[in-house]
This record gives C-alpha cells, sequence and structure tokens, in this order.
C-alpha cells in the first residue's frame, strides 16, 4: 500500500526497525523526532538498509503547530498524511517515578497536541505504542487485552491514559480509527547490524546490559531477585525480535487503514523465558560468557508476564517469527559492530545473507 505515513519518534529503536518494514511494505514514511532520545545517524542507516531516504522533521511534539505544519506540508504538495504511527515518547519507568511531570508532559500533553493537529487535518487514522506495562501485576497469565488496566508507575499510567484519550474519541467520533499496539519485551536489532538499540546511559533494560557486558563496555550483569515464583527464581518475560514488531505496526498500519474504531492488540510471543534462560540464550548464540551476579529484586518488578497472543492472529494476521536465538544473535551482531551505538566510527560489517542497499 502506497500511502503516506507519519511516524513519530522514527528516529527511535523501535520506530527505525519499523522504518524498514513499512518501506519493504510500500509505505511512504515521514519521520518527526525531536532526536532527545537518538541520533540522525540512525536515519542515514535506514537509507542504507533499504535505499530510501525517509523525509525527516526535527521537531518537539509538544511545540505548539510543530507536527500541524508538517501535516500543512505534506497537503500542499498533493501528497496528504494519511495516518500516524504514534511511537513518540519518554519510555524509562524508574524516570518516570523520579519525574512524573516530564512523563505527563510529554507522554499525554505531547499526544493530545498530535490529536489536535490530526483532527484540524481530517486525519483519522493512528496506531499508538503502548506498552504491556498498562497491565500492571497480572491478574492472570498469559494477559489478554481484556485484563484490566492496573498500571503501577507513572509511565504506565501516561500509556494507560493515552489509550483512554484514543477510545473516547473513538466513541465520539465513528470515522475514528486507533489501534494501541501493547508491546511486550522488544530485544535485538535489524539482521543487517546496522540498525539497533542505542540507550543513552547505562541500560535499564536486561538486553542491552547483556550485550554491553558481552562487548566489555561494563563488567558484570546484576539478576534482580532468584525468589520469584518461576521455573529458577528469576523474572520470566515476552522477549520479542524487534523486526517482528515492526511487522506488527505494518500489519496494524493496514488494518487500521481499512477499520474504524478503537482496538487494542498484544505484541508478544505467547512465549516466557526467565533471566537465566536469557542469559544461557545469549551466551550459547554468541558463545559469549556474561558475568552475572545475584541481586536483591528491582523495585515494582513483577515476576512473570507474557501475552496472549491470539488476537494479533486473528485481526492482523500477525504472529512472531523468530526465537530468542534470532534475537540474541541480531542484537549481538549490532553490538559488536557498534560497541559505542551509533557514536562508534567504523562502519559495520553486514551480515553476508543480508542485502544492503547503497544510498
Ligand atoms: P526510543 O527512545 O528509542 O524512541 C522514541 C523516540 O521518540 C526517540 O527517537 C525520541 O527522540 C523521540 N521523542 C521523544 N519525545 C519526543 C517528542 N516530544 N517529540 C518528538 N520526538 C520525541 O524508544 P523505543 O524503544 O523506540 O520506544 C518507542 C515507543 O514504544 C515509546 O513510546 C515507548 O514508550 C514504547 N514502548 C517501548 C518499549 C521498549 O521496551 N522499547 C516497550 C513498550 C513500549
Ligand atoms: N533484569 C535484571 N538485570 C538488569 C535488568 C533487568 O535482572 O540489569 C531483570 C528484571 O528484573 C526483569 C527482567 O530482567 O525480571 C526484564 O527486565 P527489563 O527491564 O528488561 O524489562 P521489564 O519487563 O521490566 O520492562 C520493559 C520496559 C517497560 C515495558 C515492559 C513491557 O522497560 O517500559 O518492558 O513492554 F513496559
Amino acid at each position: 500500500m502506497s500511502l503516506s505515513l507519519l511516524v513519530t519518534g522514527g528516529a527511535g529503536y523501535i520506530g527505525t526497525h519499523t522504518l524498514v518494514e513499512l518501506i519493504a511494505a510500500g509505505f511512504r514514511p515521514v519521520v518527526f523526532d525531536n532526536l532527545s532520545n537518538s541520533s540522525r545517524q540512525s536515519l542515514d542507516r535506514v537509507a542504507r538498509i533499504t535505499g530510501v531516504a525517509v523525509p525527516f522533521v526535527e521537531g518537539d511534539l509538544r511545540t505548539p503547530g510543530a507536527v500541524a505544519a508538517v501535516l500543512a506540508a505534506w497537503a500542499r504538495a498533493g501528497d496528504p498524511i494519511q495516518a500516524v504511527l504514534h511511537l513518540a515518547g519518554c519510555k524509562a519507568v524508574g524516570e518516570s517515578v523520579a519525574d512524573p511531570l516530564k512523563y505527563y508532559d510529554n507522554n499525554v500533553i505531547g499526544t493530545q497536541h498530535l490529536l489536535h493537529a490530526m483532527r484540524d487535518h481530517g486525519i483519522k487514522r493512528l496506531v499508538f505504542s503502548s506498552s504491556a506495562t498498562v497491565y500492571g501485576v497480572p491478574q492472570h497469565l498469559p494477559l489478554r487485552e481484556d485484563h484490566p488496566m492496573v498500571p503501577n508507575n507513572p509511565y504506565g499510567r501516561t500509556k494507560a491514559m493515552v489509550e483512554d484519550m484514543l477510545a473516547d474519541l473513538c466513541a465520539a467520533d465513528p470515522e475514528f480509527g486507533a489501534v494501541t499496539l501493547r508491546y511486550f519485551n522488544p530485544i535485538g536489532a535489524h539482521a543487517s547490524g546496522l540498525i539497533g538499540e542505542n540507550p543513552a546511559d547505562t541500560p535499564n533494560n536486561l538486553f542491552p546490559y547483556i550485550t554491553q557486558v558481552a562487548v566489555g563496555r561494563r563488567a558484570k550483569l546484576s539478576v534482580f531477585g532468584d525468589d520469584y515464583d518461576t521455573v529458577d527464581g528469576t523474572g520470566v518475560r515476552d522477549y520479542l525480535h524487534v523486526t517482528d514488531l515492526a511487522r506488527g505496526h505494518v500489519a496494524a498500519a493496514n488494518y487500521v487503514h481499512a477499520q474504524p474504531g478503537f482496538t487494542a492488540i498484544n505484541l508478544g510471543t505467547g512465549q516466557g523465558t526467565s533471566v537465566l534462560e536469557l542469559i544461557a540464550a545469549f551466551e550459547s548464540s554468541t558463545g559469549v560468557a556474561i558475568p552475572w551476579l545475584g541481586s536483591p529484586r528491582r523495585a515494582g518488578d513483577v515476576a512473570a508476564s507474557f501475552a496472549d497472543s491470539t488476537k494479533a492472529q486473528a485481526l492482523l494476521g500477525w504472529s512472531a517469527e523468530r526465537s530468542v536465538a534470532d534475537m540474541c544473535r541480531d542484537g549481538w551482531h549490532w553490538q559488536q559492530g557498534n560497541p559505542q551505538g551509533y557514536d562508534t566510527v567504523a562502519t559495520p560489517r553486514a551480515r553476508e545473507d543480508v542485502a544492503v542497499a547503497a544510498i
């Protein structure tokens, strides 16, 4: 489908992978990003993978008129934006506890600005980056979309608020369509090794911490908790390959194009993996040992979280295709070629089985 789509947050980790899949599917994405947690170089890498230089507008969602100016410019050029994939936002749970206003401001008020601009330009299709964190402490597993939203941190509450806002908007305007994608734990990187996760500071999340230990940037991994009621006492999560997650956005963009109304969909594999199992999978996929140290539980963590992903299959025809071993191999390929992320000077080597187009 050759629609023009605005991708907010398109320069980020999930955004760049989503651009690659959108372009492969024939969409024409336009990126709006303030680069607060990303690098301009990530889009150069997307161009190397796809052969397409994605139009990029540097701007902040909260700046009055900034998104509206982009929508107006594309409309004037005779190529109106037809839908928005809204990935921009802040995502660190701990930071949201320490600085909640930053999160309400960026994730909620920023989204309101976007929705106003869309309304003014008659754009009625949106795909939103939500999170499994909206469920809070699971009352049952696997998590289905009808599980109550009881988030237990400000970040999760901002995602739940935006979901409520979108549901209200769809109820008020029967022509409005919104798909909210509740991601489980995306990890790994594009198979080319050219794009991947690029945490600005010490990683909060398990997988980038593992890869930074593997590449020698950190000495040891701390394993938070060994006494959960799980297979080996460590926390269990539903890890999914970021390329599978990106494919989910293509499926959601197609779905929302045809379908008004509010729809919440989990994107996960349905498989739980413990911290120790992920370490073992990484070691066996890469041959690199990960030294680790047992540490107390991390405040706010749940024992286990994994998706019921049947709704994604039924509505979007989507299911995850890549294994934990694939996630480890591809995440390591990215980290090894880019030990300092996008700040690495050397050009990463592309895997032989992946075609990398020249710009
Ligand atoms: P990311 O930080 O790599 O990407 C987010 C992008 O949004 C960045 O490029 C950042 O510069 C941009 N941005 C932030 N605020 C902005 C603003 N006000 N205006 C314009 N651009 C802005 O994060 P990601 O991992 O790619 O996450 C993308 C989305 O998915 C986020 O909304 C996040 O909350 C959600 N999500 C991520 C995960 C995960 O584990 N990575 C899990 C669940 C949900
Ligand atoms: N963990 C460690 N050591 C670390 C980091 C994490 O043992 O250094 C453990 C955690 O205790 C947990 C598991 O690894 O048991 C996964 O932790 P992550 O931080 O990687 O992932 P979370 O499930 O806690 O949270 C992530 C994002 C949230 C998002 C959620 C669901 O940080 O924003 O996935 O998508 F909401």
